[in-house]
């Protein structure tokens, strides 16, 4: 299977440059699946029913999320009938939503998705490890799910290495979000997991973490907050993961995408 993970799209910059590019991605790639994550698709904070609608439309299969989920208070209402996008598994039992689904792909192969939420410099949530283990027993790859993604959103680059080992063997790519800064080390586990710790965010660079970069400053330099963030404008550069599968669903082929904007390009080869 060829799976394409896109990391956190942040504001209008970022839905932008996805709908530009993820046609001719599909295209080129033959992609068979596609995981996005859409917290901050909503002027940086949340997501709309709109705004997923309009992913689902370009080609998106599933959507994930993090501690940004609920930003948007109209998610709380179509969350529960919307089985494709995902907030982390490891919210209090009663949170709205759910963490894990088995989906199906255009190809009719079976992809679990568990999208989890770390707790080093978060809010504090029930062990991520612990859901994912659960997910994991329950749908085994090579037996209940063709291919497993992992979506770890979290802030500290050693607890998702740490889950990506922890899935090694077990799940074809584990892929962090999050951080909206895309790492060097996309790479196969010794089990086979494709793993990679950060995605990076679909946003204007010229930014901190995409926000427009005068407020942060701001808050840094000086402690005090002056106005709301809101995304930075310039042109955006969408990141993600491309990741093929092959034997029992390990990742055969991982390969970082860069594409438009400032960021160094990577465009897989098809
Ligand atoms: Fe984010
Ligand atoms: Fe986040």
């Amino acid at each position: 299977m060829r799976i394409l993970f896109i990391g956190d799209i942040i504001g209008r910059p970022g839905r932008e440059i996805v709908s530009a590019e993820l046609p001719s991605l599909r295209r080129d790639l033959k992609l068979d699946f596609v995981v996005v994550n859409g917290e901050n698709a909503a002027g940086g904070f949340g997501i709309t029913r709109n705004i997923a609608n309009e992913f689902f439309a370009i080609g998106v299969d599933v959507i994930t999320t993090g501690n940004h989920w609920a930003d948007q208070k109209e998610i709380l209402s179509f969350i529960d009938d919307e089985d494709r996008i995902l907030r982390p598994r490891n919210y209090p039992r009663g949170t709205p939503g759910k963490g894990a689904g088995l989906f199906e792909s255009r190809s009719g192969m079976r992809v679990l998705v568990v999208n989890v939420m770390g707790r080093t410099f978060m809010d504090p949530l029930d062990d991520p490890f612990a859901a994912v283990e659960a997910e994991l027993s329950a749908c085994p790859l090579g037996e209940g799910a063709d291919a497993v993604v992992v979506d770890m959103h979290a802030e500290a680059t050693s607890e998702k290495m740490a889950m990506g080992h922890f899935c090694d063997g077990r799940a074809s790519l584990v892929v962090g979000t999050h951080s909206h800064v895309p790492t060097a080390d996309a790479q196969i586990l010794p089990g086979g997991t494709g793993y990679q710790t950060d995605a990076g965010a679909c946003c204007d660079y010229d930014s901190v973490i995409g926000m427009e970069k005068f407020e942060p400053m701001q808050r840094f330099t000086r402690k005090i907050s002056s106005s709301r963030f809101s995304p930075a404008t310039g042109p955006a550069t969408l990141c993600g993961v491309f990741v093929e599968t092959g034997a029992k669903g390990f990742a055969s082929r991982i390969e970082p995408v860069r594409l438009g904007g400032r960021l160094k390009q990577s465009r897989p080869g098809a």
